[in-house]
């Protein structure tokens, strides 16, 4: 699986960076094409010879040299995935905030690749909470952790915070590239026409001023780009939102408004074998749309509201024999219980449940943690990028046999 692959790997000052040499000379000898980035910390532990000779590659540890500029940018792009290993405490946190002082650093603001961090410390540096919170962070921006593990550590102390073993990191690296492989083949969504909604809508006040929200559309994007890679034709009915997507299969529908979003939905709806509902679709509308702007006065503004259609309803109701109708339940509190209510008011196949209080999840970011729910069970997943959180939701989608 790693054969032809083209890696950088990072490394950075700890005693565990020996080990480098290992995870090269293993990359290597896989097939894969390796380039190292050391920071200066790390060559006191390996020198820049010892993984220039395995990899075959020069080694750069830094933005510049006395004569010429390394293209940090260049390189990020080349990778088809970026690996830290090892990679200290003070690495995570430059990492996590950002503070571009080293080519590894560079690399990393960079990569347009995956990112895996193997992190090597001292139990207790590992277990700190500056730790625990730059390596959520990490996770939080879609990068992938290769856990420590226990065993006797530099310090003499026993416990969580080595280096992960050379063979199991090269062997979560293959893992890696196996399933997206598999992914890009699976072609089990072929024939199926996927009604989408996503991102926010905006509701006009008057010719200025609207009510929204804060969905951006990422996820709903990333299970447009999913489904489509998976054989399906896709609409994409977009809210207003900077994001779209250009992905082959997927034809995107913009609009503003609820009303418009459900008259584009409806429309579509009988053509179409399943609908994603993820639009964070605003319940309510002023009742009246100013048509000049609307100037203070000196008292409060009160705003009528009146209620929008329910796209996820509509459809439910709709429904032929056949046709799926996947709903988003976005909970603050019991979402359970909220999320089951939900799937059985709107006649929805499953839900996903997510809730903006997750650290990593909800609006805004590259990841989400989801919960699936159905009439029978309830399906914990753990925090992902959103592209994968959409193949777990379209796996679920190609599994349910038609009623
Ligand atoms: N939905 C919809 N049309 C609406 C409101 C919601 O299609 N007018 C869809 C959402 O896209 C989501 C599901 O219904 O798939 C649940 O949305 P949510 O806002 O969580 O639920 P509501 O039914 O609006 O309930 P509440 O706001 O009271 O939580």
């Amino acid at each position: 699986m790693l054969a032809g692959k083209k890696i950088i790997l990072g490394v950075s000052g700890s005693i565990a960076a020996y080990k480098s040499a290992l995870i090269v000379r293993g990359l290597v000898r896989a097939g894969a094409e390796v380039k190292v980035l050391m920071t200066q910390a790390a060559a006191d532990f390996i020198t820049p010879l010892t993984l220039s000779t395995l990899s075959r590659n020069p080694v750069t540890s830094s933005v510049h040299t006395d004569e010429s500029w390394n293209n940090h940018v260049e390189l990020g792009l080349w990778a088809d995935a970026y690996l830290i290993a090892p990679a200290t405490a003070t690495t995570l946190a430059k990492l996590a905030h950002g503070i571009c002082d080293s080519a590894l650093v560079a690399v990393y603001l960079s990569a347009r690749c995956p990112v895996f961090f193997a992190p090597a410390m001292d139990v207790d540096m590992w277990r700190h909470p500056a730790t625990r919170t730059n390596v959520e962070r990490l996770q939080s921006f879609g990068n992938h952790l290769i856990d420590v593990e226990e065993g006797e550590l530099a310090s003499g102390l026993t416990g969580a915070g080595r280096l992960a073993e050379p063979e199991h990191i090269l062997q979560h690296l293959a893992d890696y590239f196996a399933e997206a492989a598999n992914r890009t083949s699976l072609q089990d969504l072929a024939g199926r026409r996927v009604l989408i909604t996503a991102g926010p809508t905006h509701e006009d006040l008057d010719p200025v001023r609207y009510l929204g929200n804060r969905s951006t559309g990422k996820m709903g994007i990333a299970l447009a780009e999913a489904a489509a890679a998976r054989g399906a034709r896709v609409e994409l009915i977009l809210g207003p939102t900077s994001l779209t997507t250009t992905q082959a299969g997927v034809t995107v529908v913009p609009v503003r408004s609820a009303r418009e979003m459900y008259a584009e939905a409806v429309d579509r709806w009988p053509e179409s074998t399943d609908a994603i509902l993820c639009a964070a679709v605003a319940d309510y509308r002023p009742a009246t749309v100013a048509p000049e702007k609307i100037k203070k006065g000196d008292g409060e503004l009160t705003v009528a509201m009146v209620r929008n259609p329910d796209i996820a309803a509509e459809l439910g109701r709709g429904k032929r024999p056949g046709q799926r109708v996947v709903g988003f339940a976005l909970e603050t509190e019991n979402g359970l219980e909220n999320a089951r209510r939900k799937l059985i008011d709107k006649s929805l196949d499953f839900i996903v449940l997510n809730s903006p209080r997750t650290p990593g999840a909800g609006f805004g970011h590259d990841t989400n943690q989801i919960t699936l729910v159905d009439r029978n069970k309830v399906t914990p997943f753990e925090l992902k990028t959103k592209r994968a959180v959409a193949d777990d939701i379209l796996d679920r989608l190609a599994d349910n046999p038609t009623p």
